[in-house]
């Protein structure tokens, strides 16, 4: 691959290849802050842990004179062709993560995915107007992730908004009805949104604008201290007032949501909705049920419920209750990808596609537009060199059979 000749003619790689090394060198560029709220999960980050732990029990099983002379990583998800099975995971309040202030992540990121092809999920908590990002997207596709609003004005307009900015499906992550437990952000006090990071997509929204405006702000207090001095400054950057950023917390998510609920959501829009953050072969069934059009398994990178199973455990189960109720229904899968070798891993056993997170963040911190380029350009080539050493020449070719038994099971 162009990566390797790179190599070889002894040019470095924009970012680290090696998922530690990425990860360190992340760390040390990134502010404190923007470090414990990417790297951060929730509680003792078992899940976490146990996201990447759950990869190394499957085993590929390589495989010889298959010709792989000629390989292809293209696929199609929800009726449209794709480079490679493989999305870019909804990341809120990026700003976090690069210098240089609110609004500059995202576009960043859309300039990469539009050179790969590779679509982006674009989250409801952006610090970037999705009509922005969009028009940086030109062709190239976007979904759009819902935090399901506790107001359905806004929650409509959102969706509204995505269908506008020509998003090719709608993901409704339904993993949060409250925000985990996260020790990181709580030790050094100060949450993130707190100073209206992630907050963009709501204050250009016209539902939440009308929402905000009748909000009276709880009282300052007459000698505010230091850090609600600097978050209020902060907010004034951002073109957020304490009204936004209290509004905003009030109607992020709808922790009274049931399966009855979906319906509403179905009714609101044609496009493909995907329900995000199923770890339960009944929650697949029930989604599906509910007019879901297909499912994104994933435990939100361990930042929700820490002890939860790996995300990875679940997709098994999920996959299977999925193909015995809507047979052609996509199953996407994150949640501990971090290698080509990962992805191969996540599709033999029954995903669909991926989405990439916390690297793809990591490339952003430290080379921007071409770091989020290279995360991607690394996990891609990894993957086609793991099908060519497995003897897969396709993806749709990528199967159980490819892995181990487990446990010595047939
Ligand atoms: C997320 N994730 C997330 N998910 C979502 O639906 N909306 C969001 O706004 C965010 N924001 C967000 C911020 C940060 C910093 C991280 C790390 C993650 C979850 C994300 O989409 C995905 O599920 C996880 O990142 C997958 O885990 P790994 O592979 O990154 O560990």
């Amino acid at each position: 691959s162009d990566i390797y000749r790179d190599g070889v003619y002894g040019s470095r790689p924009v970012v680290p290849v090696a998922p530690a090394a990425l990860e360190a060198a992340a760390r040390r560029r990134m502010s404190a802050r923007g470090w414990a709220y990417v790297a951060g999960g929730a509680g003792a980050e078992r899940t976490v842990a146990a996201n990447a732990a759950a990869f190394t029990r499957h085993r590929i099983v390589p495989r010889i004179m298959a010709d792989v002379g000629e390989r292809s990583l293209r696929t199609t998800l929800l009726g449209r062709d794709l480079p490679a099975p493989l999305l870019l995971a909804p990341v809120g309040a990026l700003e976090l993560a690069v210098r240089g202030g609110p609004g500059r992540a995202e576009p960043l990121v859309a300039r990469a995915a539009r050179e790969l092809g590779v679509p982006v999920v674009i989250s409801s908590q952006a610090s970037t107007p999705m009509e922005a990002t969009a028009a940086e997207l030109g062709g190239s596709p976007r979904w759009f992730q819902l935090y399901w609003s506790n107001d359905d004005d806004v929650a409509a307009s959102l969706v509204a908004r995505a269908e506008a900015a020509g998003a090719g499906a709608v993901v409704v992550t339904l993993d949060t009805p409250v925000l985990g437990w996260r020790p990181r952000d709580l030790d050094l006090g100060s949450l993130p949104f707190a100073r209206g990071e992630g907050i963009a997509q709501y204050t250009s929204d016209p539902a939440f604008r009308r929402l905000a405006s009748t909000r009276r702000s709880t009282p300052a207090r007459r000698r505010p201290t230091l850090a609600a001095v600097r978050a209020l400054a902060a907010m004034r950057r951002r073109g957020a007032t304490r009204a936004d950023v209290e509004t905003f917390l009030d109607v992020f998510s709808r922790p009274t949501l049931t399966w009855r609920d979906l319906a509403w959501l179905r009714e609101r829009t044609r496009l493909p909705i995907l329900v995000k953050g199923v770890q339960h072969p009944d929650d697949a069934r029930r989604a599906l049920d509910a007019g879901a059009d297909g499912v994104v398994v994933s435990n939100h990178g361990g930042r929700q419920a820490d002890n939860a199973i790996a995300s990875l455990d679940a997709l098994p189960g999920v996959v299977s209750a999925v193909r015995a109720t809507a047979p052609t229904a996509p199953v996407l899968f994150d949640s501990g990808v971090r290698t080509g070798a990962d992805v191969f891993v996540a599709l033999a056993l029954g995903a669909d596609a991926v989405l990439l997170g916390r690297p793809w963040v990591y490339g952003l911190a430290l080379a921007g537009e071409a770091g989020v380029r290279a995360v991607v350009r690394h996990v891609l080539a990894e993957l086609d060199l793991t099908m060519a050493l497995a003897g897969v020449r396709g993806v749709a070719e990528i199967a159980a059979g490819h892995l181990a038994p487990r446990d010595g099971a047939a």
